[in-house]
């Protein structure tokens, strides 16, 4: 498919790195113009430069916790693009599955805090900051949730509750915005990404595609239904576009499309998680 996005202007969280820049050069690909908006200036520039029409994309650098930048970003969307039809709420951090078990009282407390700023508090700001032009656009967000929005172990109890938390404000937000605002989300499962975690755990340096690169060759398939763990991020973007296309999904909202690979049918694979306790 190409130009399913024609004339839309859409803005990506979390758009320098991982699924938010692989989401980015496909919904240029589809005819949209891109807002990238991340807390990292100079990767923003490098995914403009590697964009195939860099006129259609433009960075805004911020804090997703800073409801001062989203609303920036949102009135430089609509000053460069005349308007703003798509919300892609993505940027977030991964607690590297650390078990409760394996927290002091003070880590949990600050990382926490850390960890819901950035993968909760950052969808609500959003959504917040643009709400008014997408309800005059007819337009839509697409969040990006994850295997942990529904399933345990795919995070420790922080990520985890982090990522049941932005199902219930899709479907939430999906409720208060209709009908003029449709609000969807991606499941993502696992990809190879630079996703980080937060610096409350001194996980900040830590990169997700450094555990896959790690991985033996002749380790055995993760239990997944469709796929080993060598899924890249533009492997995951169809979803994106299908929700985000007004033509597409129209009667859709408060719906999350479960891209990880069948997870869900796979039956069980391990007891408990904590036999060695
Ligand atoms: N990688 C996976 O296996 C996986 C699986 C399911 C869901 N997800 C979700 O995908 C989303 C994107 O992560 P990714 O895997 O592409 O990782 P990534 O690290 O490659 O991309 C995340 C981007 O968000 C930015 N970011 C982080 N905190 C920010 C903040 N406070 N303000 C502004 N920007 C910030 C980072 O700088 C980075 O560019 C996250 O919500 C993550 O939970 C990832």
């Amino acid at each position: 498919m190409s130009g399913w996005l024609s004339g839309d202007v859409a803005l990506i969280t979390g758009g320098a790195s991982g699924i938010g820049a692989a989401v980015a050069e496909r919904f240029v690909a589809e005819d949209a113009a891109v807002v990238i908006f991340d807390r990292d200036a100079s990767r923003l520039d490098l995914v403009r430069g590697k964009s195939a029409d860099p006129d259609r994309v433009h960075t805004v650098t911020g804090d997703v916790r800073s409801s001062a930048d989203l609303h920036r970003a949102v009135t430089e969307t609509v000053d460069r693009f005349g308007r703003l039809d798509i919300l892609v709420a993505n940027a977030g951090v991964w607690d590297y599955q650390r078990q409760l078990t394996r927290l002091s009282a003070g880590e949990l407390d600050a990382a926490f805090d850390e960890i819901f700023a950035i993968n909760v508090k950052g969808y609500l700001l959003a959504a917040e900051a643009a709400w008014r032009e997408l309800v005059k656009a007819h337009g839509c967000i697409v969040m990006t949730l994850s295997n942990a929005s529904f399933y345990v172990n795919g995070g420790g109890p922080l990520y985890t509750a982090s990522k049941h938390a932005c199902l219930g404000l899709m479907r939430e937000l999906a409720y208060e915005l209709a009908p003029k605002v449709r609000v969807n989300g991606v499941a993502c499962g696992a990809m190879r990404t630079d996703l980080r975690g937060p610096e409350a755990l001194a996980l900040a340096d830590r990169s997700l595609a450094a555990s896959f690169d790690r991985r033996p060759a002749d380790a055995p398939a993760p239990p997944i239904p469709l796929h080993s763990a060598s899924v890249e991020p533009a492997d995951l973007t169809g979803p994106y576009v299908l929700l985000a296309a007004r033509a597409q999904s129209s009667t859709i909202t408060g719906q999350a499309i479960q891209a990880d690979g069948g997870i869900g049918v796979r039956g069980f694979t391990s007891g408990a998680g904590g036999d060695q306790l």
